[in-house]
């Protein structure tokens, strides 16, 4: 069986709300698997839920449902959020789902018959919010603990170690022959820097039972539960092993995940995959926070974005859109409202869509919506941004590659300005100049149309299908210009981002 390329997302918690730094991390793991597929290279998408853990089970009981019963409901909810997404999933992945489970045991089960956990008793601070021991290093200079813990309290408790310490040297050297492992680069360095600067302490990777009940039994002790992120961690390779397709997909490509969780992909998950002797994912992609008008989001403040909202409001690849284009992949976001109406309105409506609507219907009036001869006024110009546009993305630059497309849109709408099909039709010796016009602008749209589909699907079939035509399977690697041959007849053109007009805001303080 034969690699395909393998892009993860990390899996939401169920009880939460899906919001927009959930919405962002799948669109960036769907362009880049949209992306692979354009040039022809087979791409399986996984993105999923992380069901177990204290949390659920306490919703759970709230609302008087057993765990799974309550899981199944949110389950439908987010499988709805990511088809709103228009995201190209292989599957769905649930750490409740038996498949998985049954990976998670094996692998504990191989890794305690070769020793690597051993049964300790913790004394010390824990954290119920963030399901975490704490240590004398998560303490402020006063005393106190980040208001993030919540209620700290003292545990005394019996539970499985996994041994970190001998893993340590070795996931340095790892980070220092693969400086892609971690990407962007400073967030591989903040790994580095801990590693070198801390001794790994060991890892609890189990619950009692008699605390936590919600979450995978462990396969050599009855009385204890997974540890919930050593059972979500899994996820990744569960799929895999469980699909039969272990050879064809693992390792991993690509990781995506938000810079909160780093430490976990970057230095326990690794250590896993080795410690039970399987091959290492060549690169975790670390993200940035989105912020709301540059205040953190949530929910009491009701300072959020609903992305499901923006959707039924904007349409989804409005969304899409202004999420790639607003940031790379690494730093810090910041939405608002302003800047997303600003960019639909200058960068889709007059940009990209008064390209493609006055092109197709000036195409539809004066020609019959019937296609002259190829004219290869724009082919430089669109080949210059090819070159680009396929760089930027195999770099996964997609922020990037966005500018390049519309660096192009803007000099073919500013080849309507300069040459004046509106004008030349009213002149019937012009007849042939108004036909090189007409092809250039119809064949930038085709050209533009397979530029976008990783980023902005829907918006990239609609084009062709107004252009009635059909790309081809690789579309992005064997695209070249002068594909719409002569006679070719184009459908009906329809707005694709309609304008808005809304009486602007009352300045804010
Ligand atoms: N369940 C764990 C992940 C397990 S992966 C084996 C988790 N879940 S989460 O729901 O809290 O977060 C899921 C992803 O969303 C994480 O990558 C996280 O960084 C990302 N984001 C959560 N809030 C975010 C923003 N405000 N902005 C951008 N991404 C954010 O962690």
């Amino acid at each position: 069986m034969s690699k395909r390329f393998y892009i993860t997302t990390a899996i939401d918690y169920v009880n939460g709300d899906p919001h927009l730094g959930h919405a962002y991390e799948k669109i960036v793991a769907d362009t880049i698997a949209r992306s692979h597929r354009a040039w022809g290279e087979p791409a399986f998408l996984l993105t999923g839920l992380d069901e177990h853990g204290q949390k659920v089970q306490q919703a759970a009981a709230a609302d008087g449902k057993p765990a799974q019963d309550y899981c199944d409901g949110l389950a439908e909810r987010w499988q709805a959020f990511v088809a709103a997404l228009d995201i190209s999933n292989n599957d769905f992945v649930r750490t409740t789902q038996p498949r998985h489970q049954q990976v998670v045991q094996a692998l504990l089960a191989q890794l305690h018959a070769q020793g690597e956990f051993y049964k300790g008793e913790y004394v010390g601070y824990y954290s119920p919010k963030q399901e975490s021991f704490l240590t004398e290093r998560d303490r402020n200079p006063d005393g106190s603990f980040d208001p993030l813990y919540g209620e700290v309290i003292e545990l005394r408790e019996e539970n499985y170690y996994f041994k970190l310490r001998h893993h340590q040297q070795w996931l340095i050297e790892h980070l220092e022959a693969h400086p892609e492992f971690v990407v962007p680069l400073y967030r591989r360095n903040e790994v580095l820097g801990f590693l070198r600067n801390h001794e790994l302490e060991d890892l609890c990777i189990s619950r009692p039972r008699s605390r936590l009940a919600w979450g995978i039994p462990l396969p050599f002790d009855d009385d204890y539960v997974t540890y919930v992120w050593f059972d979500a961690l899994v996820n990744y390779l569960s799929v895999p092993i469980a699909r039969d397709e272990e050879a064809g997909l693992w390792p991993a490509d690509i990781h995506v995940i938000g810079k909160d969780i780093l430490k976990f992909h970057a230095v326990y998950w690794p250590i896993m995959l080795r410690a039970a002797g399987r091959p290492l994912p060549r690169q975790v992609l670390v993200h940035g926070w989105w912020q709301k008008d540059g205040q953190k989001m949530s929910k009491s403040t009701g300072n959020v974005v609903d992305p499901m909202q923006v959707i039924g409001d904007w349409g989804v690849d409005a969304f899409r859109y202004y999420v790639l284009r607003e940031l790379a992949i690494g730093p810090d976001g910041n939405w608002t409202q302003e800047g997303f109406e600003a960019r639909y309105t200058a960068e889709l409506a007059n940009g990209l869509g008064n390209l493609v609507n006055r092109s197709l219907s000036m195409l539809s009036r004066y020609r019959g919506g019937i296609l002259p001869a190829r004219h290869d006024e724009l082919q430089a110009d669109a080949q210059r941004a090819h070159d680009a546009i396929l760089q930027q993305l195999h770099a996964h630059e997609l922020q990037a590659a966005l500018i390049s497309i519309w660096a192009y849109i803007t000099r073919a709408n500013q080849y309507v300005d300069q040459t004046q099909p509106f004008k030349l039709a009213k002149d019937p010796a012009q007849a042939q100049r108004l036909d090189e016009v007409l092809y250039n602008l119809v064949e930038s749209c085709r050209i533009i149309a397979c530029w976008l589909a990783p980023m902005l699907p829907g918006t990239s079939r609609r084009i062709l299908e107004q252009l009635n035509f059909s790309a081809p399977e690789a579309g992005l690697s064997q695209l070249g210009w002068g594909g719409l041959p002569c006679g070719h007849v184009i459908g009906t053109p329809a707005p694709l981002f309609p304008r808005r007009d809304r009486p602007p805001k009352a300045a804010g303080p």
